[in-house]
């Protein structure tokens, strides 16, 4: 079947979509986030990839400037609102403003010693780490930016990236469920609030993609079904997407690059499936 879903090539890209334009992309150091920002430098966007793990920015900044592409890379984490606060205010001294924010940056399992379970067998590390970097920290990245959009008066686009977890339920990880609800409900919110500033804000909920942090999930998802740890409902786990693959970061950039452009400016409070079909049953 897979001979029939043939992935986006990671060399397209639209000309010119995001020239004279400047975008901010949290978790910018790798994944997605870094195929978001190499794909937008092609368009002509001035980048700003931000991340906890600044050396990883730095060094994913300076591929993108070295194949001819604006970018800057800096350290942030979004946890922390005067990080957010800061960030945004790099974006601005480096570029002169703030047009465009993917907000990517997020974790699985809560960061360092977190272990994703059904909740009763849950640690702290889990439950707290992700709802603090995955909800707080994605909310005080929202702040920061509608601050620059609403005083700028030029409008602007914000991008939150979720999850098929943001629209669905899945087993032995509640706080990433949880905090992927949240950005949904977040999204709408900030939609309706910022609408008449002109600013647009959707989700993109994306399924299995072949990023670091999906080589860590299925680590996790090997350890844990096994036959002497019967815990997590197996039965009740599909076992695919209806395109018999996971995504790559190139598919998904092209989904959050167009909710992000103008090609898509008649979108808001929208909460794009981009899951190969896995919320379609
Ligand atoms: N890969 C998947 O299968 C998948 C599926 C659904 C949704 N997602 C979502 O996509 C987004 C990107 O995930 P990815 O797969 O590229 O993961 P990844 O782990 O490869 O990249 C995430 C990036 O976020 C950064 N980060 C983590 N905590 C941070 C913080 N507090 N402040 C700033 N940066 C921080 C990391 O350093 C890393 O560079 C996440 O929000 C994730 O929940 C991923």
């Amino acid at each position: 079947m897979t001979q029939f879903h043939v992935p986006t090539d990671p060399a397209t890209f639209v000309p010119d979509r995001f020239a004279g334009q400047v975008m901010l992309v949290t978790g910018g150091g790798g994944g997605m986030g870094l195929a978001c920002a190499t794909r937008a430098a092609r368009e002509g966007a001035a980048v700003v990839l931000a991340d906890i793990n600044e050396e990883a920015a730095t060094a994913a900044a300076a591929e993108i400037s070295g194949a001819g592409g604006q970018a800057l890379g800096i350290g942030a984490d979004i946890t922390s609102r005067d990080d957010c606060t800061r960030m945004v205010e790099s974006v601005v001294e480096a570029y002169g403003g703030l047009d465009v924010a993917i907000n990517n940056a997020g974790v699985m399992d809560g960061g360092r010693d977190g272990q994703p379970a059904p909740l009763h067998l849950a640690n702290d590390t889990y439950i707290r780490g992700t709802i603090e970097i995955n909800v707080l920290g994605t909310m005080y990245a929202c702040a920061a930016e509608l601050s620059r959009m609403v005083e700028q008066q030029r409008g602007g686009a914000i991008v939150n990236v979720g999850s098929h977890t943001a629209l669905t339920g899945s087993v032995g990880t509640p706080a990433y469920v949880a905090s992927k609800h949240a950005i949904s409900g977040l999204t709408r919110a900030i939609a309706m609030d910022y609408a008449p500033h002109g600013v647009r804000c959707n989700s993109v909920n994306m399924c299995a993609t072949d990023t670091p942090m999906l080589e860590r999930a299925m680590e996790f998802v090997r350890s844990r079904h096994t036959e002497d740890k019967p815990d997590t409902p197996r039965a009740t786990m599909k076992s695919s997407a209806l395109i018999g693959r996971v995504s790559t970061v190139w598919e998904q950039a092209a989904v959050i690059l167009f909710v992000a452009s103008r090609d898509a400016s008649y979108m808001t409070g929208a909460l794009v499936a981009s899951d190969g079909g896995w919320t379609a049953y």
